[in-house]
């Protein structure tokens, strides 16, 4: 844990305030050195009352995400978190934790940026990724999958980022299969999962999370105006990117932990629940083929089960998906 992390907890733990000598012993550095670390952070955006009755107090945060105070929120020991990154831009959060899976880095590793200049979502279509205007991150994961199970971790992705949401904003996010979070049918999520495998081995998963947040209707490009929307357009007020990147975050740690122990079984349940296309006649388009029929259930690899026209069961690990009015 870094010194920020440590007096960021500190500051959090007491909101009424926390004397210098207190901060100096707990971080085991001089008052000196507590002050010119306070300065940094109301250098960054942090609003700190010092006053000689009650010592340190925080305020406000600022509305930018900081991997040291992430960190104090979240506390403690996970898979998911144990090292954040912030990067103030970036093409795509996935290019860079492929870097990282590439180079042999331990899973876990969560990275965001402030914005996105080449920002992708499924199907090679560009994702939309105005600066703090939403949450655009990625996590590497080295899960023991073989490679046509991987739509697994797209359904933890989606079932806890929707967890999060809920926990945090009370909206109810519906789920359109695979990877589409929903509110009242626009979109206001999605999840890009792409791997790295040998043909019966898993390397790496990137689990790329893109949350639109805080925009109103003028951030989005035109084209996507009445497909899309943000949690503050659905609920008319702004919120706390951190309260959503530190729930977001301990949602895919816990659903995470129980995917690797087996408990699949749970996280599909809770996913059939807020799918939408479940029971729904779709059409799939799989490359140049086109499925139609009734979508009827989760596979056991998170594939979605498609009862066709003609009478049989087809097993759709990816496409796009139309559902039928
Ligand atoms: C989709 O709905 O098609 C998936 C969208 C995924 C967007 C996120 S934003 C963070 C990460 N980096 C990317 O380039 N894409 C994902």
């Amino acid at each position: 844990m870094t010194l920020d992390t440590h007096l960021l907890s500190a500051l959090r733990e007491t909101p009424t305030g926390i004397s210098g000598t207190d901060l100096s012993g707990r971080l085991g550095i001089s008052r000196a050195a507590v002050w010119a670390r306070i300065e940094e952070l109301r250098r960054l955006g942090y609003e700190i009352e010092a006053t000689p009755h009650s010592g340190y107090r925080l305020v406000s945060a600022p509305d930018r995400l900081y991997a040291d105070d992430l960190q104090a929120r979240l506390g403690g020991a996970r898979v998911v978190g144990r090292v954040i990154q912030v990067f103030e831009q970036t093409a795509s959060t996935n290019d860079l934790v492929d870097r990282l899976g590439r180079d042999g880095s331990g899973e876990g590793v969560v990275v965001f940026a402030e914005a996105q200049t080449r920002g992708r979502g499924r199907l090679g279509r560009a994702w939309s990724s105005p600066v703090r205007a939403g949450l655009w991150f990625s996590i590497l994961l080295r899960p023991e999958l073989a490679p046509r199970a991987v739509t697994q971790v797209t359904v933890l992705g989606a079932v806890a980022i929707r967890r999060a949401i809920k926990k945090v904003t009370g909206v109810e996010v519906e789920i359109k299969w695979p990877n589409d979070l929903l509110i009242r049918g626009k979109k206001c999520g999605g999840i890009l999962t792409e791997l790295s495998a040998e043909p019966e081995r898993v390397k790496y998963v990137v689990l790329g999370v893109g949350v639109n947040i805080n925009q109103s209707l003028g951030d989005f490009p035109e084209e996507l105006r009445s497909v899309a929307t943000s949690l503050r357009l659905e609920t008319g007020r702004a919120w706390d990117r951190g309260d959503l990147a530190v729930g977001a975050i301990g949602a895919l740690d816990e659903s995470y932990c129980r995917l690797r122990s087996g408990g699949f079984g749970a996280l599909a349940e809770e996913w059939e629940a807020a799918c939408t296309t479940l029971g729904r006649h779709v059409v799939i388009r799989i490359g140049d083929r086109r499925v139609g029929g009734r979508a009827e259930a989760l596979d056991g690899d998170g594939a979605l089960l498609v009862r066709t026209d003609h009478g049989h069961l087809e097993h759709v690990t990816g496409g796009d998906v139309t559902v039928q009015p």
